[in-house]
């Protein structure tokens, strides 16, 4: 037998027929049981009271429209919930409110047009069973015309054109339910102002020292050693005097954290012979000093680690390297752009100050088209 098992290649398939002495089996085969399990065919078909009952049909269709309804009435109360419940910053309950009610919305809106359409295929629509045969693709003139039929039979017995006002409150309701999602886009932006001018500008003017972050401590440029590496604020970035700014002053920003996370600089100072600058940032530096905005050109990170052997600042997140002797161009990573430079001078007691805000947006280089 083993012998048997080895010429034919297969032993498991020998082995399978051996086991069923009745069933006629070739190598590679399965074996067909004569005891197998008879197919026991469809339940007897049982009418719906919808089939029996016209009223039950009607009172269906009734119930098929107001779901629909009220998904629509959920998707609008969505929209109103959204404008009559704003967020309120630093107001938990506000959110809270927002969130409950715009979410209830939706949850209806969706909800509602889901069970309306199974109600409808269950209670409605015909309620047989066909046997839809396979032909070679492309399907021929007489397959594509039973197609049509076929559309049409199912348009009749769905009663989709028939039953107008279930066919349009569906398609009201599909309408309707998007909106939410929608109008939540719209908090993505200030309600109120241009969120392109909000990022072109930080609290950087002419004047402001440059001090260290956290303490706020200005810096002189006798501080700033050859190989040196600060991180920097404006000297008017504490909560007294932010509470007391406009909203230009504060570079478009209401909150403290985000105008400090848009004017957050590094600042290091070279060897001028090492410095690279362009003809028209000469100006730009003062004795080999230099300030960047700390902000990864990429998607945001703080390039926080500076190499001082090679000159380069190198963001964590992708490992974007710029070369602040060449005026922060990316030689390595994701970024695409260096990082914006802050001209800096000295004022009358020797603190550094900057010379302006930012010539161009901070942060990633998606905004690099508004320059
Ligand atoms: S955020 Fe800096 S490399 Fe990606």
């Amino acid at each position: 037998m083993a012998e048997e098992a080895k010429n034919s290649g297969g032993t498991g398939a020998v082995v399978a027929a051996q086991s069923h002495s009745s069933a006629e089996a070739a190598g590679g085969t399965a074996v067909i049981a004569a005891d197998a399990v008879q197919n026991p065919g469809l339940p007897p078909h049982r009418k719906r009271v919808t089939d029996l009952d016209p009223k039950k049909a009607k009172s269906a269709e009734r119930t098929v429209y107001t779901l629909f309804y009220i998904s629509i009435a959920g998707s609008l109360g969505a929209v109103l919930a959204y404008m009559f419940f704003p967020i309120e910053s630093g107001d938990p309950m506000a959110i809270r409110l927002h969130t409950l009610f715009v979410g209830l919305g939706m949850a209806l809106g969706l909800l509602a047009v889901g069970i309306g359409a199974v109600h409808w295929g269950k209670a409605l629509m015909a309620d047989h069973e066909s046997i839809d045969m396979r032909h070679p693709v492309p399907s021929d003139e007489e397959t594509r015309e039973a197609s049509a039929e076929i559309f049409k039979v199912a348009d009749e017995e769905s009663g989709f054109s028939r039953r107008s006002l279930v066919r349009n409150s569906l398609i009201g309701a599909l309408i309707a339910f998007p909106l939410p999602g929608i109008t939540l886009l719209r908090g993505l932006a200030p309600q109120d102002r241009d969120p392109v001018q909000m990022l072109k500008h930080t609290m950087w003017t002419k004047g402001v020292r440059l001090a260290r972050d956290p303490s706020g401590v200005p810096i002189k440029a006798s501080d700033v050693t050859i190989g040196s590496a600060f991180h920097v604020i404006p000297e008017t970035l504490t909560h007294e005097q932010f509470s007391e700014m406009t909203l230009d002053e504060r570079g478009g920003s209401d909150n403290f954290l985000d105008a400090k996370a848009k004017a957050i600089v590094l600042l290091m100072r070279l060897d001028q012979a090492e410095l690279k600058e362009l003809p028209e940032r000469e100006s730009w530096s003062y004795d080999g000093i230099v300030a960047y905005s700390k902000v990864c050109t990429h998607v945001g990170c703080p390039v926080a680690l500076y190499e001082q052997h090679t000159h380069h600042l190198l963001c964590p997140c992708h490992q974007s390297q710029f070369d602040v002797s060449e005026h922060a161009k990316v030689v390595f990573g994701p970024a695409k752009r260096p990082l914006p430079q802050l001209p800096i001078t000295v004022d009358d007691e020797g603190y550094l100050v900057a010379q302006s805000d930012f010539h161009e947006p901070v942060g990633p280089s998606y905004w690099e088209r508004l320059k």
